[in-house]
């Protein structure tokens, strides 16, 4: 080999060594892939393109946009799959595909520069590209009602991501552009576009329930044409302090003022149960919290109401709202907090009006933020659902179809734009581990459930 010969060669190894090496190749990183549902037409997928050698904000990885192409078929050959492709870029991206057969196998791929998608948890199996999805079975009968059924709010939130004042380090949130206002508009644009036939927003409506917070949330939930019916949450307990005095005093504790009773027109400091006919539904609303201290609790008022409500409307399925989990599943499966959870006298209380009734169908909480489906030994029979917060990753709600012999249930992501940007952001929360807590499986975010096999 000739010196002119020996210089090209080091230089064509150097420059083969250099690509091998390129950081904006190699760092281009598709991933956090979110099989959000799958229903019995449909799926939803969601991830992020970013570049992990490049972090801000606590250590996240830097968005890249790219193009979102998701490629789908019932067969493995891919030269059969059908392509969508989103316009514009993106690194938030989140496809729903709809029109699909019940009950059929689909091998389903997402990708983003021509990357497929990944994810890795921690406890779960490792998700790649293509996947491969079942649709959902239906149920036999005509679909007789359609829910959309929201928890935590937090309208008003200024630090979001601590457990307590100043620890872990929260994600502050922008004045100017707060989540919540983005997220609560957004469900009830998603409610009049799913033609709900009522919305429900199941506690912790607000952050600390001040007056200027409870207008903001009625003025956005007014948006909604049909029925709003709303939970109280440990956060819209009634509140002590000059932020408060504006609101009616709560009789037994006037130095507490109550504003959410003074939005919904009910006596200050009463518990805010109720009880609605959705075609041949009833739904079931009741207080899980303590209205000074917002600990968990069903007082002895409130187990009487349920069970007069139940009673009330024999034969007619029942669906219960409380913003607290209701198993002793649920309790157990969280973090030992005193008064997080229902204490075990008032969860017993609880339970034992819901077994005395057999029209109780399913009972939704909120509270842990999490998707978690759970079941109560002595309550046969009965879902009890756990849905996500609308606040925080995964930032969505629940679309619930009631049919004649059964129910199909699945988590939709809130889809505006910074909605997206919020929820892949408070991914990170409690140090990173956020996303590995809330999100739960598939089947805990998407499922049917027929009245027969229950
Ligand atoms: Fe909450
Ligand atoms: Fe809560």
């Amino acid at each position: 080999m000739g010196g002119a010969s020996f210089l090209f060669a080091l230089v064509m190894l150097f420059a083969a060594q250099g690509a091998g090496s390129n950081q904006t190749d190699s760092a281009f990183h598709v991933g956090e892939l979110e099989i959000v549902n799958v229903t019995d037409s449909g799926f939803a997928l969601a991830w992020y393109s970013a570049n992990p050698t490049r972090t801000y904000d606590k250590g996240r990885p830097l968005p890249v946009p790219a193009d979102t192409v998701v490629r789908y078929g019932t067969s493995p050959d891919p030269s059969t799959w059908t392509t969508v492709t989103l316009p514009g870029s993106t690194a938030y991206h989140y496809v729903e595909i709809e029109g699909l057969t019940p009950d059929t196998p689909y091998w389903v791929e997402a990708s983003s520069n021509g990357i497929r998608a990944v994810n890795v948890s921690f406890g779960k199996k490792t998700v790649r590209s293509p996947v491969q999805l079942r649709t959902l079975s239906r149920p036999a009968g005509e679909r007789v009602a359609r829910l959309v059924i929201a928890n935590d709010t937090h309208v008003g939130e200024s630090i979001s991501g601590e457990a307590v004042r100043g620890w872990p380090p929260g994600f502050r949130v922008d004045p100017a552009n707060p989540y919540w206002r983005n997220s609560t508009t957004d469900l009830v644009e998603e409610a009049t576009e799913a033609a709900a036939d009522a919305l429900i927003v199941n506690g912790d409506l607000t952050a600390e329930a001040r007056p200027a917070e409870i207008d903001e949330l009625f003025d956005i939930l007014d948006g909604f044409a049909g029925p709003v019916l709303v939970n109280r949450g440990n956060h819209d307990r009634a509140h002590a302090g000059p932020d408060w005095e504006s609101c009616s005093p709560v009789p037994a504790s006037p130095e507490y003022h109550d504003c959410l009773t003074d939005r919904l027109g009910l006596p200050a400091g009463s518990p805010v149960n109720w009880v609605r006919d959705i075609g041949p539904v009833v739904l079931v609303g009741i207080q899980s919290s303590n209205l000074l201290t917002g600990y968990g609790e069903i007082s002895a008022d409130t187990a009487a109401f349920l069970d007069a409500a139940l009673a009330g409307t024999p034969g007619k399925p029942a669906l219960v709202f409380l913003h607290h989990p209701a198993t002793w599943q649920s309790v157990h499966n969280w973090v030992v907090w005193p008064g997080f959870m229902l204490p075990p006298v008032d969860l017993a209380r609880l339970q034992g009006v819901l077994a005395a009734h057999d029209n109780v169908t399913a009972v939704f909480s909120g509270h842990t933020h999490r998707n978690y489906r759970s079941a109560s030994p002595t309550v046969d029979g009965v879902l009890f659902q756990e849905i996500g917060a609308a606040k925080e990753h995964m930032s969505g709600y629940g679309i619930l179809d009631v049919y004649e012999d059964g129910l199909v249930y699945r988590f939709q992501k809130l889809d505006c734009a910074d909605c997206l940007v919020w929820a892949e952001r408070t991914r990170h929360q409690y140090f990173g581990l956020y996303g590995h807590v809330v999100q739960g499986t598939l089947s805990d975010r998407a499922f049917t459930y027929f009245f027969d096999a229950a």
